[in-house]
Order: C-alpha cells, then sequence, then structure tokens
C-alpha cells in the first residue's frame, strides 16, 4: 500500500507531456477522487469540464496567455463553479468557501492521478472570456482553473520549499523562538523517504503498465 504522504512529495508541476493518451479507467478515477473533496454544507458546487479534442486543447493554451506548451497534455479538466447556492446559504463567506470548495477537488484530483502516474499542472493564467467562449460555459459559472493532465516526457525537477519552521507558529502568531519540531529526527526520517519513494515509484511504474494493458 502506497503512503499518501509519499505521494504528495512525488508531486511536481510538469511542463513536458508525452504524446499518449490517458486510459478511460484512470480519468475516471481522477474524477471521482475530485469529486470526492470536502465542500462547505456538502453542496459540492464544483463542476468539471473535460477537454480531450486536439483543437479545443491548442485553443485553449492560446487563451492560457499563449502557454503553448499545455496542449500537449491530452487532458485538460477546466474548473469551474456554480457559487448561486453556495451564497444563498452563506453570504459573503460563500464566496471563500466556493474558491475552498474548487481547491479541494483540483488538489484531490492531482494528488489521485500522481499515485497513477500521471503528472498535471495547475493552471490559473489564463483569459476567462476566451475560455468561457470556446467551451460554451454559461455566465453564472466562475472559472477557477485549467488543469492538464499526462505523462511526463522528462524527470521533473522539484521547486524549492520552504521549511515547515518558517511556515508553522505554534498557539500564537510569530512565536520565532519556539523551533516547533525536531529537526534531527526529520533527517532520520528523510533516508527512510528516499527508501519509500523509490519504492513508490516502482509501484506507480507496475500499475501504469498494468493500466496500458485495459
Ligand atoms: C493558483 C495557481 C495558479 C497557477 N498558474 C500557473 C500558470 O498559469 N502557469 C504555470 O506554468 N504554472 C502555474 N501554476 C503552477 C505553479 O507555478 C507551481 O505550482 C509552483 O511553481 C510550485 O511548483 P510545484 O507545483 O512543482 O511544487 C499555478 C499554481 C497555482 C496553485
Amino acid at each position: 500500500m502506497v503512503k499518501v504522504g509519499e505521494i504528495i512529495k512525488l508531486r511536481k508541476t510538469c511542463k513536458h507531456f508525452r504524446i499518449r493518451s490517458i486510459p478511460d479507467p484512470v480519468l475516471n478515477e481522477i474524477l471521482d477522487a475530485g469529486r470526492r473533496a470536502p465542500s462547505s454544507g456538502n453542496l459540492q458546487n464544483w463542476r468539471f469540464v473535460v477537454v480531450d479534442d486536439e483543437d479545443k486543447r491548442k485553443e485553449l493554451a492560446d487563451a492560457c496567455l499563449n502557454q503553448r506548451w499545455i496542449a500537449k497534455a491530452p487532458i485538460h479538466i477546466v474548473i469551474c463553479s456554480d457559487i448561486r447556492q453556495v451564497k444563498r446559504w452563506y453570504g459573503r463567506k460563500g464566496e471563500f468557501y466556493s474558491v475552498q470548495n474548487t481547491a479541494a477537488a483540483i488538489e484531490n484530483m492531482i494528488i489521485a492521478a500522481t499515485g497513477l502516474g500521471v503528472s498535471s499542472a495547475w493552471i490559473g493564467g489564463f483569459a476567462d472570456n476566451k475560455v468561457r467562449r470556446m467551451l460554451a460555459i454559461p455566465d453564472n459559472i466562475d472559472i477557477h482553473a485549467i488543469i492538464v493532465f499526462g505523462y511526463a516526457d522528462r524527470k521533473i525537477r522539484g521547486q524549492p520549499k520552504h521549511s515547515i519552521w518558517d511556515i508553522t507558529y505554534f498557539n500564537e502568531w510569530d512565536n520565532s523562538q519556539r523551533r516547533p519540531l525536531d529537526q534531527p529526527a526529520m533527517e532520520t526520517a528523510s533516508k527512510k523517504t528516499k527508501r519509500t519513494v523509490k519504492k513508490v515509484k516502482r509501484v506507480i511504474k507496475k500499475t501504469a503498465k498494468k493500466l496500458r494493458k485495459l
């Protein structure tokens, strides 16, 4: 059984995709992970528009401020939300909740995809009006993001991340005199983590091979 924590460490934004489609059962798993996310009042106000048509993907790449590389990813999922019910229930707070709900769905999808050997990129840079027009998305629907999925064609170098103690406070804001976690213990853990990451990669490779035969 692969640990979620290890899959989270494997996730990195991918900008180079192989020309290879994603099998329907894999896409189904990714969408299923999205719909299982938590949401305020369980309103599940997210809506997903899957774009697999090649011409449309190229058009979407243009609408994403000419980020042409995204067209190569075989699946684009345009993440939308219908905010009406959330606003009716929660008023102004509903606007925040709607964003949080969709972000939770996105992250679920990305992590599920990583576990299935599928890489992804979260795209926030796009022209709303162009995306809306080309996909016939109604005016009352918000467009939050476009997540592109596919198989990486090279090893992805990770981005640097802040350490836990740079971003975490205990009991009050900015109690910087306290070192929150035991650093040596974490360093010991990292060797084990490396071994597990290798194991996870092997499992992902095997799963991807099995899925290709479907
Ligand atoms: C809200 C949001 C919008 C983003 N928009 C873009 C984008 O338009 N183009 C892009 O190349 N990456 C985009 N990214 C990806 C970030 O650049 C990336 O997550 C960040 O550099 C950290 O790298 P990592 O995902 O490999 O950890 C976006 C990420 C988020 C969360």
